[in-house]
This record gives C-alpha cells, structure tokens and sequence, in this order.
C-alpha cells in the first residue's frame, strides 16, 4: 500500500500525483530509541514553485467540481485511513514517542474528522438577502451570497499531532474546492506522509494535494511569502507563528499558536473529579498538547486536600516506552534541555517539588512544583512536558487576575459546584475557550477552537474552517 511513498529509506514529496525524490535527505530519528527511522527529502524553492503551480493549475477543476463528488473521495480516505489505522499508528509512536493508545485514537479522530467535513462541506449554503430592509432602497434586489474556495491553501502543522492537525486543515479546505500545499513538522514527515498516500488511493486529482518537506530555514520564508499562496493555516509555536504572520504579505492567516492553560479550582469544587481531569489535562502526551492544563491555581483553602488526591494518581502514571505508558521520551534533546531549565530555574526560586523533578535522557518524569510563585519562569512559559506548577490564590478575583495575566488566552478550565461562580469566572476569563468541570481540550473537533493573544488568531473546528477557507461572492439581482 505504501511502498511508493519511499526510495531507499528516503521518504518523498507527493507533487502532481507522483512521489517524487531529492538527492538531498533529513535523517529522522526514532525518540525512544535514538536509532535512525529514515531520511525525509530536504526539498529547494525551486520545488516550492513547482509545489504552488501544481497546486494552482489543478484548484481550478477540483474547486468546479460537484461538492459531492468531492465528498466521496473524502469519506473514501477516511475509510482507508481506518483499514490502516494499525500500521499508521505504530509509525506515529516510532516517529514522535506518542504512547500506541493515543497513535490509534489520533488516527480514528482523523477518520471521523474527514467524514463530518465530508458532510459538513455538502450542508454548506449561502443565504438571500432582500435589499428592501435597507432605508431607502427603491428598487427590487436580491443578493445571493454564495461561498467561493480561496484557491492554493498552505497548511503547516506540528510534530505532536502531524496526521490530524494536518488534516484539520487538509479535509475543510479540499471540501471548500481548494487545493492544498502541506508542509508537514520534519519530526512526523513521515507519519504524515502516509496520511498523503492515503488520500491518492482515495483518488484525489493530480496536484490537488502537493507536499514539501525540508530546511524551514532553507523553505520557510520562501514558502510562506510566496505569491501563489491564498491562505496560510498555520499550527505551532508563537515564536513561528508571529515571525510567519510578520513575513508573510496580504493573505489570511490562521494562527494555532501556544498556550498556557490554566485549570481553576475553586474551593466548592468536586475535588476527586478536579484532581482526575488534572492528572490527564496535564501529563497525556508528557504535556506536549496545545491544550494541556500548563498552571493549576487553587484556592489556597483546598489546595492541600486537591494535592493529596493528585499525588497518588501521578504515581500511578506509566513512564517509559510509547508501547504502553503515558509519559515518553520528549520529542528531542533541545525540548529536554528547556524543559529542565524551566525546572531549575522553579527549584532555585524556591519552588516544592512534590513528584518527580527528575529525568533519564529524553524521558522526563511527571513533574509537580507547589508554592510556584509570579517570580518563576514556569508559572508563565510553555514547557510543553510533563511539569504542572500549582500557585496558590486567596480569591476567586486573583484567580481571574493570574489566569490572565498570561500572554496566552488558548483555554481555561474552571472547577466549582457553583453555576454562578462558574459563569462569573468563564465570563471574565481571556480565552478562546472556558471548560467547566472539564480539562482544556480541543475536541469534540466540530467545535470552535481558537486562541488569542499570542494563542493565535481565527477560529478552527470543522464548520469554522470550511468558513475561513472560503470567501462570499455576491452575485446580485435586481428584478423589476
Ligand atoms: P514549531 O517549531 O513552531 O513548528 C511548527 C511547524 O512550523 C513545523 O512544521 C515546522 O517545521 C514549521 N516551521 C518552523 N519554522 C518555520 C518557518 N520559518 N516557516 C515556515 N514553517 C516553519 O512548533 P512545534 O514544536 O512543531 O509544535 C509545538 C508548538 O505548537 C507548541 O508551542 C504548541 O503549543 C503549539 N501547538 C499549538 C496548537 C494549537 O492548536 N494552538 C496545536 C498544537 C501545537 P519543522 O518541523 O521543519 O521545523
Ligand atoms: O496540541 C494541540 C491539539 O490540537 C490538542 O488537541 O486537546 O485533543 O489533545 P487535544
């Protein structure tokens, strides 16, 4: 099923129907096991240009042709992707050390994601509007606003999910009649280049999906300022993020940028539950979700009974190889070498550590720091692994104040019995989304997801991105 996608270990780009080679290579190595899994092509800017052009030529049929149609081939690929879901997902756990439960589950999201587009794409409609209802107007109007594809979408995605936050751009654009450019993470080229194949068995048009891997220094900015590029569907880091939306000329932008997420818990709340969702929000993946609960702050009053049931549930957290546990090897040595400096700076700022603190190679142990106070560094940046500050507040006002006192404003989650403090903290909160007596959390993946502040900008979730990858044309009728 896949032996095309590869030459001698060396994974290709998918351009214009063709897998195609470069005599330059990337080394990809394994994270749990440091051996080398393969090469990815180090694609040049001319291959950008070809990827673009071939892109542009082909939008033009796939955007004419019938939305069902276009339906089809996606609800094909999203059955192909479950007949592979196996070997796709132990792929994903060699390549970016995601534990195998969470690979087969990223893969059966991915496949529901791509059926709901599917639908959601042939549901899509414009409306009417009278032009009557306007003072003044005189004469008898009708505006048909109709949806148009934007043409040539480039989507860049990250490592931690490099199949379903790259087809959470992929589906809704290809269903709206664009055509697709994807610049997948290096680390998760491969897994995501699987994902690509699959869509060329579903019988996708030559060009419709063009990939390019290689150097973001030697491609990047080439890519992203390139003029045959309509929209840019960016997930990663704020520091890309803000250099990309500072290069990149007169297209929209989506921004899936980091976070900082906050869990509250207030001092009514239901503290067994709270403690579980904490446990989960904060260490599947070892923290290396968007979305990870990255801060708890308790009212102090219940802080020492939430700790006591946290602790117990940390224990029992598997750490080691993706196999079988929960906390795995970090994505590599430099995520490693920040995550410890976060931990050292918190221990010399006088910080508790209750759990963990400690480390073998990649593979950090579930970390929680108490007493984490304004003055540490981990209390306001992003580790992405497995560390959980817990800081103390008196108030549910200070708890406001802190939580947005973040440059982040990704998610929240507020912990409390009482539905009118809940609301008064929601309301207040400086996020995309407030979950109540839930963990942060993207899905279900139909929802709106957006982040602001250095989160990002836009709003994705399957209805909202097939939006934002079209524009309103309106055609008007005047009639008498
Ligand atoms: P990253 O380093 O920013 O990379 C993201 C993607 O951008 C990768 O494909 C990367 O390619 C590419 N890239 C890097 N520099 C580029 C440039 N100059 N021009 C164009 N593309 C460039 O992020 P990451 O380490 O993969 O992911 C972790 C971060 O993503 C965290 O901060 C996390 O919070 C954030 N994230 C946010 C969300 C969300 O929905 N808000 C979801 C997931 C992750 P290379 O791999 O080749 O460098
Ligand atoms: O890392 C960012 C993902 O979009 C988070 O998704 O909350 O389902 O892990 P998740």
């Amino acid at each position: 099923m896949f032996e095309n996608i590869k030459k001698q270990s060396c994974y290709g780009n998918f351009l214009n129907g063709q897998w195609i080679y470069s005599d330059k290579c990337l080394k990809i190595y394994n994270p749990t096991s440091k051996e080398l899994m393969g090469y990815i092509s180090q694609m040049q800017p001319e291959d950008v240009d070809k990827a673009v052009e071939s892109c542009k030529n082909a939008q033009k049929t796939w955007g004419n042709m019938p939305t069902n149609e276009r339906a089809k081939i996606l609800h094909k690929a999203a059955n192909l992707l479950l007949n592979n879901q196996d070997y796709i997902a132990d792929i994903l756990m060699q390549e970016i050390a995601k534990d195998k439960k969470s690979c087969l589950s990223e893969i059966s999201r991915t496949a529901d994601f791509i059926k709901f587009t599917a639908d959601e794409g042939e549901r899509t409609i414009g409306e009417a509007l009278n032009a009557d209802n306007f003072p003044g107007v005189k004469t008898d109007k009708l505006a048909f606003v109709i949806r148009e594809p934007l043409g040539v979408v480039l989507a860049i995605s990250p490592f931690n999910y490099p199949i379903n936050l790259s087809v959470s751009k992929i589906a809704p654009a290809l269903i709206a009649g664009n055509s697709v450019v994807l610049k997948p993470p290096t680390q998760g080229a491969i897994s995501a280049m699987h994902m690509v194949e699959i869509f060329n068995q579903a019988g996708l048009p030559a060009g419709v999906l063009n990939t390019i891997t290689g150097k973001s220094s030697e491609i990047g900015d080439y890519l992203v300022t390139h003029p045959g590029i309509d929209f840019i569907n960016f997930t990663g880091s704020t520091k890309v993020g803000k250099h990309i939306a500072s290069v990149s000329k007169m297209v929209p932008l989506i921004m899936e940028l980091g976070g900082k997420d906050a869990a509250i818990v207030l001092d009514d709340a239901n503290l067994e539950d709270a403690a579980n969702d904490i446990v989960s929000g904060a260490f599947s993946y070892s923290g290396q979700r968007c979305t990870a609960i990255k801060r708890v702050i308790a009212i102090n009053s219940i802080a020492d009974k939430l700790i006591d049931l946290i602790l117990p549930k940390v224990k029992e957290l598997k750490v080691g190889n993706p196999k079988d546990s929960t906390i795995t090897p970090l994505i590599n040595d430099k995520a490693k070498d920040y995550v410890l400096e976060l931990m050292n700076d918190a221990v010399e700022k006088g910080a508790q550590c209750l759990i963990g603190g400690n480390h073998q190679d990649n593979l950090v142990y579930p970390t929680i720091y108490d007493m984490v106070t304004e003055e540490m560094r981990i209390a306001w940046e992003e580790p992405f692994g497995p560390v959980l500050p817990i800081i103390r507040v008196s108030t549910i006002d200070e708890a406001i104040a802190l939580a947005n006192k973040s440059e982040y404003g990704l998610q929240s989650s507020v912990f409390t019995m009482n539905i009118n403090n809940a609301f008064y903290v929601a309301k207040r909160l400086e996020v995309g989304t407030v979950h109540i007596n839930n963990k942060t959390e993207r899905g279900p993946d139909h929802f709106p997801f957006s982040g602001i502040k250095n989160s990002g900008m836009g709003t994705q979730g399957i209805r909202y991105s097939i939006e934002a990858m079209t524009r309103r044309k309106n055609i008007v009728l005047e009639y008498n």
